[in-house]
Protein backbone atom coordinates (compact mmCIF):
# COMPACT_ATOMS: atom_id res chain seq x y z
CA UNK A 1 0.00 0.00 0.00
CA UNK A 2 1.20 3.45 -1.33
CA UNK A 3 0.31 7.06 -0.77
CA UNK A 4 0.71 9.13 -3.87
CA UNK A 5 0.90 12.70 -3.16
CA UNK A 6 0.03 14.14 -6.40
CA UNK A 7 0.14 18.20 -7.48
CA UNK A 8 -3.21 18.72 -8.97
CA UNK A 9 -2.69 21.39 -10.91
CA UNK A 10 -3.77 25.45 -10.90
CA UNK A 11 -7.39 24.65 -12.01
CA UNK A 12 -7.76 23.39 -15.59
CA UNK A 13 -8.33 19.55 -16.04
CA UNK A 14 -6.03 19.26 -18.33
CA UNK A 15 -2.85 20.82 -16.26
CA UNK A 16 -1.94 17.51 -15.02
CA UNK A 17 0.39 15.41 -15.75
CA UNK A 18 0.05 11.85 -17.07
CA UNK A 19 1.50 10.01 -14.41
CA UNK A 20 -0.83 11.71 -11.91
CA UNK A 21 -3.62 11.11 -14.69
CA UNK A 22 -2.46 7.24 -14.29
CA UNK A 23 -1.92 7.05 -10.56
CA UNK A 24 -5.55 8.90 -9.86
CA UNK A 25 -6.72 6.04 -11.99
CA UNK A 26 -5.30 3.54 -10.32
CA UNK A 27 -6.13 4.09 -6.75
CA UNK A 28 -9.00 2.68 -5.27
CA UNK A 29 -9.10 6.02 -2.79
CA UNK A 30 -8.78 9.51 -3.33
CA UNK A 31 -8.68 11.94 -0.89
CA UNK A 32 -8.60 15.77 -2.34
CA UNK A 33 -7.84 19.10 -0.56
CA UNK A 34 -11.34 20.98 -1.25
CA UNK A 35 -12.39 23.17 -4.09
CA UNK A 36 -9.63 24.48 -5.93
CA UNK A 37 -8.74 20.43 -6.97
CA UNK A 38 -11.38 20.49 -9.81
CA UNK A 39 -13.74 18.14 -10.09
CA UNK A 40 -13.12 16.82 -13.98
CA UNK A 41 -9.88 16.10 -12.08
CA UNK A 42 -12.00 13.52 -9.61
CA UNK A 43 -13.42 12.04 -12.80
CA UNK A 44 -10.36 9.96 -13.22
CA UNK A 45 -10.98 7.83 -10.23
CA UNK A 46 -12.60 4.54 -10.80
CA UNK A 47 -16.33 4.49 -10.74
CA UNK A 48 -16.08 2.84 -7.49
CA UNK A 49 -13.05 4.55 -5.72
CA UNK A 50 -13.91 6.09 -2.35
CA UNK A 51 -13.21 9.96 -2.61
CA UNK A 52 -13.23 12.27 0.01
CA UNK A 53 -13.16 16.02 0.00
CA UNK A 54 -10.59 16.16 2.89
CA UNK A 55 -11.13 20.66 3.08
CA UNK A 56 -12.89 19.90 6.30
CA UNK A 57 -10.70 17.52 8.18
CA UNK A 58 -7.80 18.12 10.64
CA UNK A 59 -4.84 16.01 10.20
CA UNK A 60 -5.81 12.92 12.71
CA UNK A 61 -9.03 12.34 10.48
CA UNK A 62 -6.87 12.17 7.37
CA UNK A 63 -4.27 10.12 8.79
CA UNK A 64 -7.01 8.21 9.91
CA UNK A 65 -8.97 7.78 6.06
CA UNK A 66 -4.68 6.65 5.04
CA UNK A 67 -5.07 4.41 7.94
CA UNK A 68 -8.31 2.75 6.97
CA UNK A 69 -6.75 2.07 3.59
CA UNK A 70 -3.76 0.58 4.67
CA UNK A 71 -5.87 -1.81 6.47
CA UNK A 72 -7.75 -2.96 3.03
CA UNK A 73 -4.49 -3.12 1.90
CA UNK A 74 -5.57 0.07 -0.66
CA UNK A 75 -3.77 2.66 -2.72
CA UNK A 76 -4.16 6.63 -2.13
CA UNK A 77 -4.21 8.89 -4.26
CA UNK A 78 -3.61 11.98 -2.53
CA UNK A 79 -4.41 15.27 -4.23
CA UNK A 80 -3.38 18.71 -3.33
CA UNK A 81 -3.72 22.09 -5.71
CA UNK A 82 -0.90 23.70 -7.84
CA UNK A 83 2.59 21.35 -6.91
CA UNK A 84 3.22 19.94 -3.78
CA UNK A 85 6.70 21.56 -3.00
CA UNK A 86 4.71 25.08 -1.89
CA UNK A 87 2.02 25.74 0.87
CA UNK A 88 0.71 22.15 0.05
CA UNK A 89 0.77 21.06 3.79
CA UNK A 90 2.50 18.13 2.56
CA UNK A 91 5.34 18.19 4.65
CA UNK A 92 3.25 17.27 7.83
CA UNK A 93 1.36 14.41 6.17
CA UNK A 94 5.00 13.16 4.68
CA UNK A 95 6.07 13.51 8.44
CA UNK A 96 3.42 11.19 9.75
CA UNK A 97 3.66 8.83 6.95
CA UNK A 98 7.64 8.28 7.74
CA UNK A 99 6.92 8.25 11.41
CA UNK A 100 4.22 5.12 10.62
CA UNK A 101 6.68 3.71 8.07
CA UNK A 102 3.82 4.18 5.14
CA UNK A 103 5.51 4.55 1.67
CA UNK A 104 4.67 7.25 -0.17
CA UNK A 105 5.42 9.24 -3.55
CA UNK A 106 4.93 12.24 -4.66
CA UNK A 107 4.12 13.79 -8.34
CA UNK A 108 5.01 17.19 -8.78
CA UNK A 109 2.11 19.21 -10.77
CA UNK A 110 2.18 22.61 -12.73
CA UNK A 111 2.22 25.56 -9.96
CA UNK A 112 -0.49 28.46 -9.77
CA UNK A 113 2.67 30.84 -10.26
CA UNK A 114 3.39 29.45 -13.61
CA UNK A 115 -0.11 29.23 -14.48
CA UNK A 116 -0.37 33.06 -13.70
CA UNK A 117 2.64 33.63 -15.98
CA UNK A 118 1.34 31.97 -18.90
CA UNK A 119 -2.04 33.59 -18.73
CA UNK A 120 0.40 36.87 -18.95
CA UNK A 121 2.09 35.53 -21.53
CA UNK A 122 5.07 36.42 -19.83
CA UNK A 123 8.47 35.30 -18.81
CA UNK A 124 9.14 36.50 -15.46
CA UNK A 125 13.52 35.89 -15.81
CA UNK A 126 13.83 38.47 -18.47
CA UNK A 127 17.90 39.22 -18.77
CA UNK A 128 19.10 42.47 -17.63
CA UNK A 129 15.49 43.19 -15.67
CA UNK A 130 15.07 40.18 -13.22
CA UNK A 131 17.15 36.70 -12.90
CA UNK A 132 15.38 35.65 -9.94
CA UNK A 133 11.68 34.51 -8.84
CA UNK A 134 10.45 35.09 -5.54
CA UNK A 135 7.57 32.42 -4.72
CA UNK A 136 6.17 34.03 -1.46
CA UNK A 137 3.20 35.29 0.60
CA UNK A 138 2.27 37.39 3.41
CA UNK A 139 1.25 36.32 7.03
CA UNK A 140 -2.38 34.95 7.69
CA UNK A 141 -4.61 34.40 10.40
CA UNK A 142 -3.12 30.59 10.47
CA UNK A 143 0.57 31.68 9.40
CA UNK A 144 3.38 33.54 10.60
CA UNK A 145 6.21 34.49 8.67
CA UNK A 146 9.72 34.11 9.66
CA UNK A 147 11.25 37.22 10.86
CA UNK A 148 13.93 38.03 7.53
CA UNK A 149 11.41 36.68 4.73
CA UNK A 150 9.65 40.06 4.44
CA UNK A 151 8.18 41.58 1.26
CA UNK A 152 10.58 44.82 1.82
CA UNK A 153 13.69 42.32 2.36
CA UNK A 154 12.47 40.37 -1.05
CA UNK A 155 12.18 43.68 -2.52
CA UNK A 156 15.62 45.04 -2.16
CA UNK A 157 16.73 42.31 -4.42
CA UNK A 158 14.21 43.67 -7.31
CA UNK A 159 13.39 40.07 -7.87
CA UNK A 160 10.12 39.19 -9.59
CA UNK A 161 7.97 38.59 -6.55
CA UNK A 162 5.01 35.51 -6.61
CA UNK A 163 3.16 36.88 -3.72
CA UNK A 164 0.35 33.94 -2.87
CA UNK A 165 -2.56 33.78 -0.32
CA UNK A 166 -2.51 37.63 0.44
CA UNK A 167 -4.75 39.44 -1.93
CA UNK A 168 -6.59 40.16 1.39
CA UNK A 169 -3.16 42.36 2.27
CA UNK A 170 -3.22 44.54 -0.84
CA UNK A 171 -2.80 47.35 1.43
CA UNK A 172 0.19 45.80 3.12
CA UNK A 173 1.58 44.77 -0.27
CA UNK A 174 1.42 48.18 -1.39
CA UNK A 175 3.13 49.62 1.43
CA UNK A 176 6.24 47.11 1.96
CA UNK A 177 7.41 47.15 -1.94
CA UNK A 178 6.56 50.67 -2.84
CA UNK A 179 9.48 51.97 -1.13
CA UNK A 180 12.11 49.50 -3.00
CA UNK A 181 9.68 49.60 -6.45
CA UNK A 182 8.55 52.59 -7.03
CA UNK A 183 4.91 53.71 -7.57
CA UNK A 184 5.24 53.01 -11.17
CA UNK A 185 6.40 49.15 -10.65
CA UNK A 186 4.05 47.08 -13.01
CA UNK A 187 1.51 44.35 -11.06
CA UNK A 188 -0.34 41.94 -12.32
CA UNK A 189 -2.86 39.93 -10.38
CA UNK A 190 -3.84 36.52 -11.60
CA UNK A 191 -7.63 35.64 -10.23
CA UNK A 192 -8.07 31.76 -11.17
CA UNK A 193 -5.64 31.62 -13.57
CA UNK A 194 -6.58 28.29 -16.22
CA UNK A 195 -9.82 28.56 -14.44
CA UNK A 196 -12.96 29.18 -17.15
CA UNK A 197 -13.47 31.94 -15.10
CA UNK A 198 -9.86 33.21 -15.31
CA UNK A 199 -9.37 37.29 -14.68
CA UNK A 200 -6.39 38.87 -14.69
CA UNK A 201 -6.06 42.48 -13.59
CA UNK A 202 -3.07 44.93 -14.90
CA UNK A 203 -2.25 47.88 -12.45
CA UNK A 204 0.84 49.68 -11.23
CA UNK A 205 1.63 49.56 -7.19
CA UNK A 206 0.32 52.67 -7.34
CA UNK A 207 -2.82 52.43 -8.89
CA UNK A 208 -3.18 48.68 -7.64
CA UNK A 209 -5.64 49.43 -5.04
CA UNK A 210 -8.29 51.61 -7.18
CA UNK A 211 -7.88 48.89 -10.02
CA UNK A 212 -8.78 46.22 -7.88
CA UNK A 213 -11.85 43.94 -8.46
CA UNK A 214 -13.65 43.98 -4.94
CA UNK A 215 -14.99 40.59 -5.55
CA UNK A 216 -11.46 38.90 -5.87
CA UNK A 217 -11.34 37.93 -2.33
CA UNK A 218 -8.98 34.90 -2.81
CA UNK A 219 -7.28 31.93 -5.12
CA UNK A 220 -5.53 34.53 -7.01
CA UNK A 221 -1.83 35.55 -7.13
CA UNK A 222 -0.10 39.02 -7.59
CA UNK A 223 2.98 39.40 -9.42
CA UNK A 224 5.19 42.53 -9.16
CA UNK A 225 7.97 43.30 -10.90
CA UNK A 226 9.37 44.92 -13.92
CA UNK A 227 9.39 42.27 -16.13
CA UNK A 228 5.74 42.48 -16.30
CA UNK A 229 4.99 44.08 -19.80
CA UNK A 230 8.54 44.83 -20.23
CA UNK A 231 9.83 45.58 -23.69
CA UNK A 232 12.95 46.60 -22.96
CA UNK A 233 15.44 43.81 -21.82
CA UNK A 234 18.50 42.39 -23.54
CA UNK A 235 18.20 39.02 -25.31
CA UNK A 236 19.73 35.91 -23.61
CA UNK A 237 23.01 34.29 -25.05
CA UNK A 238 21.08 31.26 -25.61
CA UNK A 239 20.23 31.87 -29.41
CA UNK A 240 22.79 34.82 -30.05
CA UNK A 241 24.46 33.95 -33.63
CA UNK A 242 27.65 34.59 -32.26
CA UNK A 243 27.31 32.61 -28.86
CA UNK A 244 29.88 29.51 -28.77
CA UNK A 245 28.43 27.27 -26.68
CA UNK A 246 28.19 22.77 -26.32
CA UNK A 247 25.33 22.58 -28.24
CA UNK A 248 26.15 25.24 -31.56
CA UNK A 249 30.22 25.00 -31.80
CA UNK A 250 31.38 28.48 -33.52
CA UNK A 251 34.49 26.55 -35.06
CA UNK A 252 36.78 23.66 -34.94
CA UNK A 253 39.28 25.42 -32.16
CA UNK A 254 35.69 26.09 -29.96
CA UNK A 255 36.26 24.22 -26.71
CA UNK A 256 33.25 22.58 -27.55
CA UNK A 257 33.75 20.89 -30.88
CA UNK A 258 35.02 17.91 -29.38
CA UNK A 259 31.93 17.43 -26.97
CA UNK A 260 29.46 14.75 -27.41
CA UNK A 261 26.03 14.68 -26.36
CA UNK A 262 27.21 11.21 -23.74
CA UNK A 263 29.31 13.20 -21.55
CA UNK A 264 26.80 15.26 -19.44
C1 LIG B 1 -2.65 27.03 -0.44
S1 LIG B 1 -1.84 27.89 -1.74
C2 LIG B 1 -1.57 26.57 -2.86
C3 LIG B 1 -0.42 26.82 -3.78
C4 LIG B 1 -0.21 25.67 -4.74
N1 LIG B 1 0.37 24.53 -4.07
C5 LIG B 1 0.65 26.06 -5.93
O1 LIG B 1 1.52 25.27 -6.36
O2 LIG B 1 0.43 27.11 -6.52
C6 LIG B 1 -3.19 28.76 -2.44
C7 LIG B 1 -2.74 30.06 -3.08
O3 LIG B 1 -2.11 29.79 -4.31
C8 LIG B 1 -2.53 30.74 -5.27
N2 LIG B 1 -3.33 30.02 -6.30
C9 LIG B 1 -3.64 28.71 -6.32
N3 LIG B 1 -4.30 28.40 -7.45
C10 LIG B 1 -4.38 29.55 -8.16
C11 LIG B 1 -4.91 29.90 -9.43
N4 LIG B 1 -5.49 28.97 -10.22
N5 LIG B 1 -4.81 31.18 -9.83
C12 LIG B 1 -4.22 32.13 -9.07
N6 LIG B 1 -3.68 31.85 -7.87
C13 LIG B 1 -3.76 30.59 -7.41
C14 LIG B 1 -3.34 31.80 -4.56
O4 LIG B 1 -2.47 32.82 -4.13
C15 LIG B 1 -3.88 31.01 -3.40
O5 LIG B 1 -4.18 31.88 -2.32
Amino acid sequence: MTVHFIGAGPGAPDLLTLRGRDLIAACPVCLYAGSLVPEAILGHCPPDARVVNTAAMDLDDIMAEISAAQDKGQDVARLHSGDLSVWSAMGEQLRRLKAEGIPFTVTPGVPSFSAAAAALGAELTLPGVAQSVVLTRTPGRASTMPAGETLANFAATGATLAIHLSIGNLDQVVTDLSPAYGSECPVAVVYRASWPDQQVIHATLGTLREAMDEKISRTALILVGHVIGAEQFDESCLYAPDYDRRYRPMSAESPWASWSHGDD
